[in-house]
């Protein structure tokens, strides 16, 4: 059972209907929503378009998250590389930031989501600073799904960050420990991922999350980011589903990772 909390009956419910595994929903997927240019190119608009019309496709997701009672959603929103857009790209990305928790959060609020963020928050203009922070407080109570954007977010930036907090502790180097690394990761308490999906075509994880998706199953699709619906969510479970998990282990004749 890879679910935190027990499942409704409507959770139940689409399970069945998508033919889905509801004992078998990872509990936190991660996603790296590409192909926002080029959706907008082909298009013959601005790479701003595009990011609009993204906005839908991660209300989409949210929603499909929701339906599965998964439990943390990580989208990467903006890393730290995208500092190196043209800057009319980067304020217009930091305005959609803006004007989408505006119109959002209270929604989100009522359906039970939590906003969090990981990433050098500090570097992101003042007005983002604020509307983040004011939708992390005015949902922190919920309990439903765990918004977790990353934003100017970068792998090796968080570990650079961690190794400083460590070497700033004092500790001792044989105390060192993996679950201690974890601990010193803007993800800190949060469990890993179990499935990764990338949109556009891309086989890669440009610096997202590398420590904590040691052992998460990667989907990777040929979709442009807006065109992610419900059902690509859902194929990206069924993709996950169909997987053997053995972390390293063997399986033993029930489907068991065994452990010594
Ligand atoms: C990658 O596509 C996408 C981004 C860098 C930004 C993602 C932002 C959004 C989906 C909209 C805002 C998000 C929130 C959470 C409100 P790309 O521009 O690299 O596309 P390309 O590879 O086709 O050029």
């Amino acid at each position: 059972m890879l679910v935190g909390n027990p499942m409704n009956a409507q959770q139940l419910e689409v399970c069945e209907v998508q033919g889905l595994n509801a004992s078998r929903i990872p509990r936190h997927v991660a996603i790296i929503m590409d192909g926002n240019g080029r959706w907008a190119e082909e298009r013959g608009e601005s790479r701003v378009f595009g990011h609009m019309h993204g906005v839908e496709a991660v209300r989409l997701s949210v929603e499909a998250a929701m339906e599965l009672g998964v439990r943390h959603l990580t989208l990467y929103a903006f890393s730290t590389e995208n500092w190196n857009r043209p800057k009319e790209e980067v304020a217009a990305l930091m305005n959609l930031l803006v004007d989408t928790l505006v119109k959002e959060v209270r929604e989100l609020g009522n359906k039970g989501v939590r906003l969090r963020t990981i990433g050098d928050i500090a570097a992101l203009p003042e007005i983002c600073q604020t509307q983040l922070k004011e939708a992390e407080s005015a949902t922190k109570q919920n309990e439903g799904l765990d918004l977790i954007l990353a934003l100017s977010y970068s792998s090796k930036w968080e570990m650079v960050e961690a190794i400083k907090q460590l070497i700033d502790s004092g500790i001792s180097p044989e105390k060192v420990t993996a679950e201690c690394v974890s601990d010193h990761l803007s993800t800190k308490g949060i469990p890993d991922p179990e499935l990764m999906i990338r949109t556009s075509g891309e086989h890669r994880i440009s610096n997202f999350l590398l420590w904590q998706l040691a052992y998460a199953e990667f989907h990777f699709t040929p979709t442009l980011w807006p065109d992610f619906k419900k059902a690509s969510f859902f194929d990206a479970v069924r993709d996950f589903q169909n997987r053997e998990r053995r972390f390293g282990g063997l399986l033993d004749t029930n489907h068991n990772v065994t452990v010594k």
